[in-house]
């Protein structure tokens, strides 16, 4: 009897645990077969578990048929970077992005806040045309990708677009090792201080844009608070188990 009130309540908090976490990039890309590419090199590069632990958040997604295009001959700390620049630290959908038309908006990606970013290689700028067409690129950039269509939305947390090709960038694979292991779990909110040789900050990139300080101040913030709370989550979670668990057995 009481060791099935106890398989019940571990069930119980199994339930809220997993409940608790919102998302899951992988699962939603693995139901489209046309990002098993991209959604490899998440996995691979530990970027996934980056994106779960974050939001709001916003992932461009690059189909297998042009995936090609970034990953032969580079090296795998290569294609992280190149990957974290397409990670979008607010919620963008198609609604919101089509609300700026006519108009150009600077986007702060997860590579700007590794720190390892160079001048003005963390931000993208999305102009938004007046048909309604969205186009991305690296900021500074006239190199431009299309976003084709959105992939799946849960407002205001994570949206995933998929755009017409990758936004590339020169990054310079590390010196030392071949590959710096990113941090176990996720970000703290002030992860803009990794130990890495970090470039002396450029001026503000975004100060020129046009109609971007109100959306960039929010990306900020609001990337920097969306952690909060999920940290908690197994650590309470795992001592309802044991708490359960000693109350039944006792
Ligand atoms: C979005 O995130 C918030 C904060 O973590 C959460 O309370 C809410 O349930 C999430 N929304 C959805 C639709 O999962
Ligand atoms: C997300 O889903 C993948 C594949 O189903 C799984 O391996 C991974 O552990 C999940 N991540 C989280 C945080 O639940
Ligand atoms: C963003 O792109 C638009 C259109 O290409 C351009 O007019 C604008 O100057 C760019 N902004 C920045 C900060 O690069």
């Amino acid at each position: 009897m009481s060791s099935s009130l106890t398989l019940f309540s571990f069930f119980a908090v199994t339930f809220l645990y997993t409940s608790s976490h919102s998302f899951n990039i992988t699962n939603i890309l693995n139901q489209h077969n046309d990002f098993s590419k991209f959604n490899n090199l998440l996995t691979q590069t530990q970027l996934a578990s980056t994106i779960n632990n974050r939001q709001p958040i916003t992932v461009l997604a690059v189909s297998n048929d042009v995936m090609s295009a970034l990953v032969p001959g580079r090296p795998l700390d290569v294609i992280k970077k190149i990957l974290s620049l397409h990670i979008v630290l607010d919620y963008y959908d198609e609604k919101k992005l089509k609300s700026l038309n006519g108009k150009s908006v600077i986007l702060t990606t997860l590579f700007q806040s590794s720190g390892q970013a160079q001048g003005q290689q963390g931000f993208l700028n999305a102009t938004v045309l007046k048909n309604g067409d969205v186009l991305i690129g690296s900021a500074g950039s006239s190199v431009q990708t299309q976003v084709v269509e959105s992939v799946m939305s849960q407002p205001f947390n994570i949206s995933v677009l998929h755009i017409s090709s990758a936004i590339m960038i020169n990054v310079r694979p590390e010196n030392g090792p071949p590959f710096t292991p990113p941090p176990r779990s996720a970000p703290p909110p002030n992860d803009d201080d990794y130990d890495y040789d970090e470039p002396p900050s450029p001026p503000s990139p975004h100060s020129s844009a046009p109609g971007a300080g109100p959306l960039k101040a929010t990306a900020k913030t609001s990337s920097a608070s969306g952690v909060s709370g999920i940290n908690s989550h197994p650590a309470f979670a795992f001592a309802l188990v044991i708490t359960s668990i000693l109350w039944f057995m006792t």
